[in-house]
């Protein structure tokens, strides 16, 4: 047995909580508890599991269950779908099955609603299988303890996770190694302030070592696309034009650009005088520009005169411009011909 899950064990065999679902190996037990605790405080959920597992003893009590009934009893949990969907895996169960729970992996697996972390909770606190699970407790430690860089919110990183989890499992004893690692994300190495002064991976936790555990475990993340409008202005006047130098907060920065408006539409009153010559979008990595450029004669008064300068034709490659406004030059210049 690793040196991880033994330190681990000592620690559970201290330090847990009495919790009504770890006194039971019956499998529809523990799936209910599995269920009830997936988006729910621990005790929160103890109320609940008490609830359903007096009003329905057996998995055959539950699939018989009006459906009225069963969300009167779920109110106050959230996520309705997820009563239904536990009535539903229960006259899954009775139909198909007998009223009997699989005993293995794959038959747990195919249960409706069951996925990798659940069937290795059934699996191995109802039937002692050597299933690891990986749930977000499982996550934080792991990711802490190895210092991981992978990512734990796409399948290549959840697949590395789920590995290195099924390799540390004890496989003489499932049930406490899962319980016990469980059991330590949620009272010691807690999302903030871990208690690494009494964490019983203290002495090889590289986290801990290098400071890194507030920035673990990692995700990739969906990054958001922001979509923003420019209304760019290009004032001509004899052989040069205005430009502008942009801010250092914001892309291209320190830039030149055109006088810019943002926002969706310009105002009205800017409207006089102007004509669109061009609209193009362009593309960054997290943000889509729809950009418009406007001949006009003037500058309006909405257009702030600070950090402006006129600049000759001749001297506009002096000026560091973003991609979109040199491509503009280049594909309009003849416009210029006219003014
Ligand atoms: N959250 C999900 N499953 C749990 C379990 N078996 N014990 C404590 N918290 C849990
Ligand atoms: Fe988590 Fe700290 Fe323990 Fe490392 S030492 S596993 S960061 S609580």
């Amino acid at each position: 047995m690793s040196l991880f899950s033994t330190e681990l064990q000592l620690w559970y065999n201290q330090n847990h909580r009495d919790l009504p679902w770890r006194d039971t190996s019956n499998p529809y037990f523990i799936w209910l508890s599995e269920v009830i605790l997936q988006q729910t405080r621990v005790q929160q959920g103890m109320t609940y599991y008490f609830k359903f597992v007096s009003h329905y003893p057996t998995v055959k009590d539950l699939a018989a269950a009006d459906e009225q009934e069963i969300l009167n009893l779920w109110q106050g949990l959230g996520y309705y779908s997820r009563a239904r969907n536990m009535h539903k895996t229960a006259k899954f169960i009775v139909a198909q099955l007998q009223g009997i729970f699989p005993n293995t992996h794959e038959g747990l697996i195919a249960l409706p609603g069951v996925g990798n972390y659940t069937a290795a909770a059934i699996g191995s606190f109802a039937f002692d299988l050597p299933l690891a699970v990986v749930d977000g407790n499982v996550y934080r430690v792991l990711s802490r303890y190895f210092n991981l860089d992978e990512f734990i919110d796409t399948g290549k990183g959840q697949k590395y996770y789920q590995q290195l989890a099924d390799e540390l499992l004890d496989q003489d004893r499932p049930a406490l190694h899962n319980q016990a690692i469980m059991e330590l994300g949620a009272l010691v190495c807690t999302p903030k302030n871990p208690s690494c002064a009494t964490c019983p991976l203290q002495m090889s936790c590289v986290a801990k070592q290098k400071h890194t555990w507030s920035d673990l475990p990692k995700k990739k993340g969906k990054v958001k696309v922001k979509n923003r409008t420019f209304h760019y202005f290009v004032v001509i006047q004899d052989d040069a034009l205005i430009l502008q130098q942009r801010g250092d907060k914001d892309i291209w920065a320190n830039m030149y650009e055109f006088p810019l408006i943002q926002g969706e539409s310009l105002p009205e009153s800017m409207l006089d005088g102007i004509t669109m010559i061009k609209s193009v979008t362009h593309k960054l990595t997290h943000q889509h520009l729809a950009v418009h450029f406007y001949a006009s004669r003037t500058l309006g008064d909405l257009l702030s005169t600070e950090n402006q300068l006129l600049v000759s034709f001749e001297d506009l490659k002096r000026y560091p411009l973003p991609r979109v406004i040199e491509k503009f030059l280049e594909e309009e210049m003849q416009l210029f011909s006219r003014f």
